[in-house]
């Protein structure tokens, strides 16, 4: 190694090694509550930021994963020892188990990533740009706006055949910055559409113009790897406070997935910046949800867009919108009997390949009731069709810190699930409403087939 760049590598070690969060000797706990009680419980002792949830489901029998400090632990037992809630130990010691999720093999080689490890943000730039020139005729580098802190939110539209008037589909990953699995598998995904010889890959990656962004939160992804890997928000320190006994930190990030300007700050959000899912101050208050909206009605103008799926991790789940409906109000959402069916029908054939299990739903029948996500928003003011928020790999056996040994799983899966779901949608005809004089022919022609029946 020449003088250089050992200089270089030792900066680097010491830059890590001063900042980074420690979460040695945490642990993850696992408490499944049995009574509205002890779900409740659970609810208001989500309020004291000492403890992490890890979960989002908060309901009767399901597992809760929350992570508490060191320090926390005696009181934390203690508690729910008095309460009479029996705790587990899930993870011994998160540090251990961050930092086998890092690990990469050392012969690695962009040009050949092959899904066995995580790629920093800066790597997934570097692989974009390299696709983009390995691909030139298919693939368009973009650029839909600037996060908080001025990095681009970048990401490519795959386009075969260049028509007139195309299918239009968009894939988000990345908006949780602590949620590695979800921009492993959109470039993934990517790299399919571009290389895979299977003829139904093909298809969906040849009748669909794809605009795919693997970091839509590039500051929080970014953060996970320099500073503190829980970190979920992104980074605007504009609502900086303190957060009682918790560290400061906590209040410099807005959670995009709150801030989308649809039923804003309804349900399932706070204005409280010390939480995981504060809303931000207003409703697109955000640099990241404007570019990701702004994208979305633009991409409306330029055909029929029939797609937009959301990548979250974990649970094993595909979300239906809307997220705060729930019972006979499901039917509020346009098109959900076909998107509930569409997904199932996707979730079968996902489970053919690993045996893997996703549920699906509303988030406020599997989940809870949330507001201001982006897929709700495009559902609701984008008004596109057939749209998802998948939760991918695990339930909980290491949740956000998923081993780069089972990427590679989640990824193969998840495309055995999206093609028959394309298969099924085109199926049900959304490819064919081309146009908007299409769509209110077919209006019509429903609102006829209507009257008919009621006669
Ligand atoms: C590509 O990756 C494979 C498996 O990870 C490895 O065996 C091979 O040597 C690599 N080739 C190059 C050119 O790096
Ligand atoms: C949060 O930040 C925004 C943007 O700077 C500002 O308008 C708002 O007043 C802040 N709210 C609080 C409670 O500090
Ligand atoms: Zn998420």
């Amino acid at each position: 190694m020449k003088f250089k760049e050992i200089l270089f590598v030792l900066a680097i070690g010491t830059a890590i090694n001063a900042e980074y969060v420690s979460y040695e000797n945490y642990k993850v706990y696992k408490v499944v509550p049995e009574t509205d009680n002890e779900v409740q419980i659970l609810l208001d002792l989500q309020k004291n930021v000492d403890y992490v949830f890890w979960s989002d489901i908060i309901a009767k029998d399901s597992d809760v994963k929350i992570m508490v400090a060191p320090k926390n632990q005696e009181e934390f037992e203690n508690y729910f020892k008095n309460v009479g809630i029996p705790t587990k130990v899930a993870i011994d010691n998160v540090q251990d188990a961050i930092d086998a999720q890092k690990r990469r093999p050392l012969d690695r080689n962009l040009n050949n990533y092959s899904w066995n490890y995580y790629l920093s943000l800066e790597e997934i730039n570097t692989w974009l740009d390299s696709i983009a020139q390995r691909f030139p005729d298919v693939v368009t580098p973009l650029i839909i706006g600037n996060s908080v802190e001025g990095r681009f939110i970048r990401g490519v539209k795959i386009d075969f055949k260049k028509q007139e008037n195309p299918v239009i589909g968009m894939l988000e990953g990345g908006i949780h910055a602590r949620e590695w699995i979800s921009p492993a598998t959109v470039t993934y995904i990517i790299n399919e559409f571009l290389t895979s010889t299977n003829s139904e890959v093909r298809n969906l990656a040849e009748n669909v113009v794809w605009h795919i962004f693997p970091v839509v939160n590039p500051d929080g992804y970014s953060y996970t790897f320099s500073d503190n890997r829980m970190w979920r928000k992104n980074r605007n320190t504009a609502n900086h406070t303190t957060c009682g006994s918790a560290s400061s930190d906590m209040s410099n990030g807005i959670d995009l997935n709150r801030n989308f300007g649809f039923m804003w700050m309804t349900v399932g959000a706070t204005l409280d910046a010390c939480q995981e899912t504060f809303a931000g101050p207003v409703e697109f208050s955000e640099p990241e949800s404007r570019a990701i909206a702004n994208y979305v009605l633009g991409l409306k103008n330029q055909g029929n867009m029939v797609y937009y799926f959301a990548f979250h991790s974990w649970s094993q789940m595909v979300l239906v919108p809307y997220s705060h409906v729930q019972g006979e109000e499901v039917l509020q959402a346009p098109h959900y009997a076909n998107m509930f069916e569409i997904a199932m029908r996707g979730m079968d054939k996902l489970r053919e390949k690993y045996g893997t299990v996703y549920r699906v739903g509303t988030s406020a029948e599997i989940l809870y009731a949330v507001s201001g996500s982006s897929f709700d928003w495009v559902k609701g003011v984008a008004e596109v069709p057939i749209v998802y928020l998948f939760e991918l790999r695990d339930v909980g056996e290491y949740g956000f810190l998923l081993p780069p040994e089972r990427i590679i799983l989640n990824n193969e899966e998840i495309m055995a699930g999206l093609l028959e779901m394309d298969k099924v949608t085109r199926g049900l005809g959304y490819y064919r409403v081309a146009s908007s004089a299409g769509r209110i022919f077919y209006s019509v022609v429903l609102c006829l087939m209507s009257l008919l029946l009621a006669m």
